[in-house]
C-alpha cells in the first residue's frame, strides 16, 4: 500500500542512494506527521571500536552511564544547594544550621506507580502538593521536596506523568493538567480509545482510528514488528504529550507526538538546565517463548528506560543499550553489520506504552475480549486490532515488541540472552507496581525515596495495601542482593499495612538504620487515602476508568492536595501543623549521617578538617606563674645550658674511657715484650695501625 510509505522511508531510501562513506550521517526524525513514528532501519552504525553502544558491568561493580553522573553531579552542585535552601530556609526551624552542611544533602528519589490515569492523576496530585510553585504546598511545608529530587522514576500510568512533565517542559502541574492559554492539560474528558464516544463506526471516531493506524503501519513497514501496545502508545500520546489540542484533536494536522523521542530529552530546556530530577521508566520481560498471560515470576528480568539507556541493573543482566538506537539487534554487542542499525523506536508513546502495556494479562484472544477495560473502550481496542492484523504481521500481538541488543548476553543467567526480541510489558506485571528497582541500585545511593503511591490493591476500594513494597523486599533480599540496598522493615503482609493503618496515611520506613552507612534508604510513604477530614472520597477510582470529567479532576486534585497538607494527628480528624516541618526533617536527616558517619565508600580526608593544631600544649603547667613566665623568657638560655651540661658529660665521659682503655692496652703490651716465646714484630705491625698504638711508641 504505498500511500501509507512514510516520508521518513523515501527520505531513507534517497540517502540509502548515495551512501556516506565513513562519517555516521543519521536520518533526521521528523515531528510533523504520525508516520513520523516509524523508526528508520539501516542507518549506518557507529564505530564500535570507539563508540561502543552496549555498556556492560557486574552487580559488584556497578557503572552508571556516565552522562547520568555528570547530570545529577551538576545538578546537585548547580541547582540544589538553592533549591535546598528555598525549602528549609537556614534550617534553624528545624534544628539545623543548612549551611554547616557544605551542600552535602541527602539524595532524593520520587516513585510514581502505576494504575491507569488514577495513579496518573494521584501522582501529578502528589507532585503538586511537594512543589515549591504551588503557594498553598509552600506555606504547608510540604512544597519544596519536588525541586530538591536528583531522580524520578515511573511505570506504567506514573510514566505518562514522567513523560508529560518532560515534552510540555516542566509547567506547573496545574498548567498541565488543566492547561492554559499554550498549553490543553491532559483532556481525559475525551474519552482514550473512542474519542467520539461509543459508536465505534461513527466518521469522528473511523477518522481517529485511521490516524492510529497511519502511525502504526508505517512503523511496520519498516519490517520491526508492532502489537496492540503501538496504537495504545499513540492514544497515550494524544493525551500527554505536547502536539494535540481540542481543535486538532481529529485531524492530521499535527504529529500528535510521533517523532518525538525519548532519548531526546537530554536536548529539550529542562534537562538542559537541569532543571528536573533525571527521568526513568520501568518496564518488565516476559520471558520470550513463554507467552505467559498471568503475572510474572520474581526473576523475569526487570528494565528502567532512561533518556540514556535501555538497561537492567538484574544481576543477571547487567548491561545498558544506547537508547538513540534501542531498536538495533545486537549479538554479543555487536550488529550483524556496519549499516544494521535502527534509530526512532524510542517514541515517548511507545516508551511509555511499554511501561503500561499489560495486554498480555488482560487480552483473552480465545473470547476475543479485554478484561476490566469497559465493554466499549474493550471492543474500541480489539477492532483497532484486528484492522491492524489484517494489514501487517506481528510476533507477539499482546507485548511491546524491542528487537534485542543483549543477545548473547551471560547465556545461562539472563532469560533472553538466547532471544532475538525483548518482550516489554507492564513494569507491574511482576507485583512491584511502585517502580523502586532503579531508585534501589546500589550506585546511584539514593538515601531518601518519597512514593506517591497510587495503587489500586484492596479489592473493590482501589485503596493501596503495601503489596507491592512486600514483592520488592522479597526481590531485593534474594535476587538483588549484590546490586540493590535493602528494603528497609515494613509490616509483612497487606493485611497488616492496613491493620496498622500505615496505608491510609503519610508513613516514613526505614527512620532508624542499624548500619553505617545505612543499609536502605529511608522510604517516605505517601499512599492515597481516605481523606483525613472524614470527607466523600473521589481519588480512588478503578485503573481502567479511562475518561474522566474535567469536574472529577478537579476535585480528585484538590482532595488529594488537601490530604497531603495535612498529615496525620492520631485519634483526630485534623491537620497536623507541624507534618511539614516533619517532612523537612525527614528529608534533611540523612545529611546528619552523612556528616558523621563513617563510609568506606565515600571516605572524608583530614584536609576537612583545616586549622588544626597537632601539637599538645599543656593547659596548666605545674609550679606558680611567675616561674612559667621565667621559662618561657629564658627559654634559649635554658635550652643552651642543657646543652652544655650534656657536652660536658659526654666529655667525662668519653675521657674516662679513654683512660681506662690506655692503662689496658699498657699492662697488655708490657706483658707481651716480657714473653721470651713471641715474635714481637708482626704483633707490633698488626698494632701500628692502631693510632693510639702508635702515639704509645711515639713515646
Ligand atoms: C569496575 O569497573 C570499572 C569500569 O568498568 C573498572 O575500571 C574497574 O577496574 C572495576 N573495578 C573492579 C574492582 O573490578
Ligand atoms: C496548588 O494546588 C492546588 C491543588 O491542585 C490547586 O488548587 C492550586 O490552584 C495550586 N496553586 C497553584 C499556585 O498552582
Ligand atoms: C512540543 O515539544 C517539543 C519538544 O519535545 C518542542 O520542540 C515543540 O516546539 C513543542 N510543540 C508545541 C506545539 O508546543
Ligand atoms: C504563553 O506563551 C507565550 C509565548 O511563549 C508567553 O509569552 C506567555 O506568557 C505564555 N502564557 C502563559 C500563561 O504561560
Ligand atoms: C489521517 O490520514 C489517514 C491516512 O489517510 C486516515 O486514514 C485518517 O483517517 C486521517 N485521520 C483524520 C483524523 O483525518
Ligand atoms: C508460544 O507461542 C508461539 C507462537 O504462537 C508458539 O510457537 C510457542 O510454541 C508457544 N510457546 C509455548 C511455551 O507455549
Ligand atoms: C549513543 O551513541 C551515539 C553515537 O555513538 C553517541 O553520540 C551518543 O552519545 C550515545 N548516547 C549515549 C546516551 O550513550
Ligand atoms: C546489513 O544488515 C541489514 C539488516 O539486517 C541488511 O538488511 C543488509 O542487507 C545487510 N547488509 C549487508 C551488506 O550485509
Ligand atoms: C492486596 O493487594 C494485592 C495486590 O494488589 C491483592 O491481590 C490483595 O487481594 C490485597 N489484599 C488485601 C488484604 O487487601
Ligand atoms: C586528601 O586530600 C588531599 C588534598 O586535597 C589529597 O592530596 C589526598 O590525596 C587526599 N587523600 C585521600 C586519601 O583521598
Amino acid at each position: 500500500m504505498p500511500s501509507l510509505l512514510p516520508t521518513g522511508l523515501v527520505c531513507l531510501i534517497l540517502s540509502q542512494l548515495s551512501p556516506s562513506a565513513t562519517s555516521q550521517r543519521l536520518p533526521q526524525i521528523q515531528q510533523t506527521s504520525v508516520t513520523d513514528y516509524a523508526p528508520f532501519t539501516n542507518v549506518d552504525c557507529p564505530d564500535f571500536s570507539t563508540q561502543p553502544l552496549l555498556r556492560t558491568f557486574s552487580a559488584e561493580n556497578q557503572t552508571l552511564h556516565p552522562q547520568e553522573v555528570e547530570y545529577v553531579n551538576t545538578r546537585s552542585q548547580t541547582v540544589l544547594p538553592r533549591a535546598w535552601a528555598d525549602w528549609l530556609g537556614d534550617g534553624s526551624s528545624l534544628g539545623y544550621t543548612l549551611s554547616d552542611f557544605q551542600n552535602n544533602f541527602p539524595k532524593v528519589g520520587i516513585a510514581i506507580p502505576g494504575g491507569g490515569l488514577r495513579a496518573a492523576q494521584y501522582g501529578a496530585a502528589c507532585l503538586e502538593a511537594l512543589d515549591a510553585r504551588n503557594d498553598s504546598a509552600k506555606a504547608a511545608g510540604t512544597g519544596g521536596l519536588l525541586q530538591v529530587a536528583s531522580y524520578m522514576t515511573g511505570l506504567s500510568g506514573g510514566s505518562w506523568i514522567t513523560g508529560s512533565l518532560f515534552f510540555n517542559n516542566w509547567p506547573t502541574i496545574e498548567k498541565l493538567v488543566f492547561g492554559d492559554e499554550n498549553l490543553s492539560g491532559w483532556m481525559l474528558d475525551i474519552p482514550f480509545v473512542t474519542p467520539d464516544g461509543v459508536n465505534l463506526f461513527s466518521d469522528e471516531n473511523q477518522w481517529f482510528f485511521g490516524s492510529l493506524l497511519w502511525s502504526v503501519m508505517a512503523k511496520a513497514e519498516t519490517g520491526i514488528d508492532t502489537s496492540m501496545v503501538d496504537p495504545w502508545s499513540r492514544m497515550i500520546s494524544y493525551h500527554f504529550l505536547n502536539q494535540t489540542t481540542r481543535d486538532n484533536f481529529l485531524t492530521n494536522d499535527t504529529a500528535h507526538g510521533a517523532g518525538q523521542l525519548w532519548s531526546d530529552i537530554p536536548k529539550l530546556p529542562t534537562y538542559q538546565s537541569y532543571q528536573a530530577p533525571f527521568p526513568m521508566v520501568v518496564a518488565d520481560a516476559r520471558p520470550v517463548g513463554s507467552n505467559l498471560t498471568t503475572a510474572l515470576g520474581l526473576d523475569a528480568t526487570v528494565y528502567e528506560i532512561t533518556p540514556l539507556e535501555l538497561a537492567s541493573y538484574d544481576p543477571s543482566l547487567s548491561a545498558g543499550m544506547n537508547l538513540t538506537f534501542a531498536g538495533t539487534r545486537l549479538t554479543e554487542g555487536r550488529p550483524e553489520n556496519g549499516t544494521a542499525c535502527v534509530i526512532g523506536l524510542d517514541q515517548a508513546g511507545f516508551v511509555m506504552g511499554t511501561s503500561a502495556g499489560l495486554f498480555n494479562q488482560i487480552l483473552d484472544f480465545a473470547h476475543d475480549t479485554i478484561r476490566d477495560f469497559s465493554a466499549d473502550d474493550g471492543a474500541g481496542m480489539l477492532y483497532v486490532l484486528s484492522r491492524l492484523l489484517r494489514s501487517v504481521r506481528t510476533r507477539a500481538d499482546d507485548v511491546a515488541n524491542w528487537p534485542s541488543p543483549f543477545t548473547g548476553l551471560n547465556a545461562g543467567r539472563f532469560q533472553d540472552s538466547a532471544a532475538n526480541w525483548l518482550e516489554l510489558i507492564d513494569g507491574s506485571s511482576n507485583g512491584e507496581n511502585v517502580p523502586y528497582a532503579p531508585l534501589f541500585v546500589k550506585a546511584r545511593a539514593v538515601d531518601v525515596i518519597v512514593t506517591a503511591e497510587g495503587s489500586a490493591d484492596i479489592p473493590g476500594l482501589n485503596w493501596p495495601n503495601g503489596s507491592s513494597l512486600i514483592t520488592t523486599r522479597a526481590r531485593q533480599a534474594t535476587l538483588l542482593r549484590l546490586s540493590h540496598q535493602q528494603f528497609p522493615p515494613i509490616p509483612d503482609k497487606p493485611e497488616d499495612f492496613i491493620e496498622l493503618g500505615v496505608n491510609a496515611r503519610p508513613t516514613f520506613f526505614g527512620c532508624d538504620p542499624r548500619e553505617s552507612p545505612p543499609e536502605y534508604p529511608l522510604v517516605i510513604y505517601l499512599p492515597n487515602a481516605p481523606p483525613f477530614n472524614g470527607e466523600n472520597p473521589v481519588a480512588n477510582t478503578a485503573t481502567f476508568q479511562l475518561t474522566y470529567t474535567i469536574k472529577h479532576t478537579r476535585k480528585m486534585f484538590d482532595q488529594i492536595h488537601n490530604n497531603l497538607l495535612a498529615g496525620w494527628v492520631p485519634n483526630s480528624n485534623g491537620a497536623d501543623p507541624n507534618w511539614g516541618t516533619c517532612l523537612k526533617c525527614a528529608a534533611i536527616d540523612r545529611a546528619r549521617l552523612k556528616q558523621y558517619c563513617y563510609d568506606p565508600a565515600n571516605p572524608t580526608n583530614k584536609s576537612q578538617l583545616p586549622n588544626r593544631k597537632l601539637e599538645f600544649v599543656d593547659p596548666d603547667p605545674q609550679g606558680i606563674d611567675r616561674l612559667g613566665g621565667f621559662f618561657s623568657r629564658s627559654k634559649f638560655a635554658l635550652i643552651g645550658a642543657a646543652i652544655g651540661l650534656v657536652v660536658l658529660i659526654a666529655a667525662l665521659t668519653f675521657g674516662l674511657l679513654w683512660w681506662k682503655k690506655r692503662k689496658n692496652q699498657e699492662a697488655e703490651y708490657k706483658k707481651l715484650l716480657n714473653d721470651p716465646g713471641w715474635d714481637a714484630e708482626p704483633l707490633f705491625m698488626q698494632h701500628a695501625t692502631h693510632r693510639r698504638m702508635d702515639s704509645y711508641e711515639l713515646k
